[in-house]
């Protein structure tokens, strides 16, 4: 196992009729600024017990905040912040709208030329406002996690940030939100939590026999509550293990000690920032491509994952490898996902040389666990997955 320091600050505050409990882990002092999307939480009741717990603070409210988040309506919510005195954020969302309120956390105090420069110029947030979560959209794992990835529309562009100032003070993870998630977005779940999953163990064996056993955990679970979860989202069991599995598949901790990868999500929010493809959906067309180029470097991982997670016992490591990335893309097909961009575009001729020269141009020329993953390999990525 490599060395390394864990810090997750986050307080997750989980289970059923859990909302109420925001008022009191918010400041009592606190001017709060509630952030939320394109309005499903007015339809659940989830807005309702958000609004009633907060009935002893003084609120304002931001909503329409876009699936990937967009920059420039994320500046309109930074005006609010500023004329109003907002003291402290409340995300009630998916990832994208607590993403949203990392970047505004990072921008209400920063005092350089403009919040844009947070993504194109990578300076991390040391210290952000302080804002909890209230999350209605098990996927991301950004309710206990210190990154956001914000959109520019203007440039096609999809970056990500960080920093340890921005994990969430706190989270609340409630299952019974997920019965009002349309199917679409559960199957997008369950293959995003899955492949933060991959991305941080399909490397190379170090060793570290807890960690792996903590990611394939994690697969085991997304795999048996996939269907349950599908076919019924009020299926509080299921609903509880998918939600818990989502958070701790990108919370920091399987990552610890380990070699990670994170190069299919690299590729994949450029086909979300091209395309408008959902995020987890260029995840499912990218990873069985990526799996496949990186084949030699892999295949250790991808035979102990193909044996634990999905009991494939016969032939050799790499019959077995092989085996396991079919197994992947199948997974992602039965949960009714496609796995090639030229599903999803007709228009896609001329990508993976875009693609390959942003990240030349980014600097991004060393992706990978080894740091071999030139440009030139990744258009080649990206043309196995048309
Ligand atoms: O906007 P509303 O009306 O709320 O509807 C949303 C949205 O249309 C809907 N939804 C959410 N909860 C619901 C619901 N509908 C009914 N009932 C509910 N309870 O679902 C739609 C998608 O929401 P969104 O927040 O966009 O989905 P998700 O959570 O998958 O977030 C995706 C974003 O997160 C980023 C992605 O790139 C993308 O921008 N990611 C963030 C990460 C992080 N911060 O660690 C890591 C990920 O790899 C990912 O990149
Ligand atoms: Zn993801």
């Amino acid at each position: 196992m490599n060395n390394f320091e864990f810090k997750n600050p986050t307080k997750i505050i989980f289970g059923k009729d859990t909302i109420e409990k925001i008022a009191t882990e918010i400041p009592e002092n606190a001017k709060v600024l509630v952030l939320y999307g394109g309005g499903s939480i007015k339809k659940n009741g989830v807005y309702n017990q958000v609004k009633a717990a907060l009935s002893q603070f003084e609120t304002v409210e931001f909503g329409g905040i876009p699936a990937n988040p967009e920059y420039a309506v994320l500046m309109e919510a930074l005006k609010v912040i500023k004329d109003e005195n907002i003291t402290y954020l409340l995300a009630v969302g998916g990832g994208s709208v607590i993403d949203g309120t990392k970047f505004l956390s990072s921008a209400a105090l920063f005092e350089g030329e403009t919040p844009w420069d947070i993504l194109t110029k990578n300076i991390r947030t040391e210290k952000g406002m302080p804002f909890g979560t209230v999350l209605t959209l098990p996927a991301t794992g950004s309710e206990m996690n210190s990154g956001a990835v914000i959109t520019r529309a203007e440039t096609q562009e999809k970056l990500a940030m960080g920093g340890p100032g921005l994990f969430p003070e706190f989270s609340v993870l409630d299952p019974k939100v997920i019965a009002s998630i349309p199917e679409r977005q559960l199957a997008n779940g369950i293959t995003d939590a899955f492949t933060h999953v991959l991305e941080q163990y399909m490397t190379y064996p170090i060793g570290a026999s807890l960690q792996d056993r903590f990611a394939e955990s994690i697969l085991q679970t997304l795999i048996e509550v996939a269907p349950k979860v599908l076919k019924d989202p009020t299926d509080y069991t299921a609903t509880a293990d998918f939600m818990w599995s989502c958070t701790m598949a990108l919370n920091g901790l399987i990552q610890k000690g380990v070699p990670t990868d994170w190069a299919v999500h690299a590729i994949g929010h450029e086909l979300t920032a091209l395309f408008g493809i959902d995020h987890a959906r260029t995840l499912a067309v990218i990873a069985p491509s990526h799996y496949k180029f990186n084949f030699e470097a892999k295949k250790e991982k991808l035979a102990q994952y193909g044996e634990r997670v999905w009991n494939i016992t016969e032939g050799s490591l790499d019959e077995k490898a092989h085996a396991a990335i079919e197994r992947t893309e199948a997974f992602f097909n039965e949960l009714g996902i496609d796995t090639k961009l030229s599903d999803y575009t007709k228009d896609y001729n001329g990508t993976a040389e875009k693609i390959a020269q942003r990240f030349t141009d980014r600097g991004w020329v060393a992706l990978g666990e080894h740091q071999t993953l030139s440009p030139d390999k990744v258009e080649k990525i990206v043309k196995m997955a048309y």
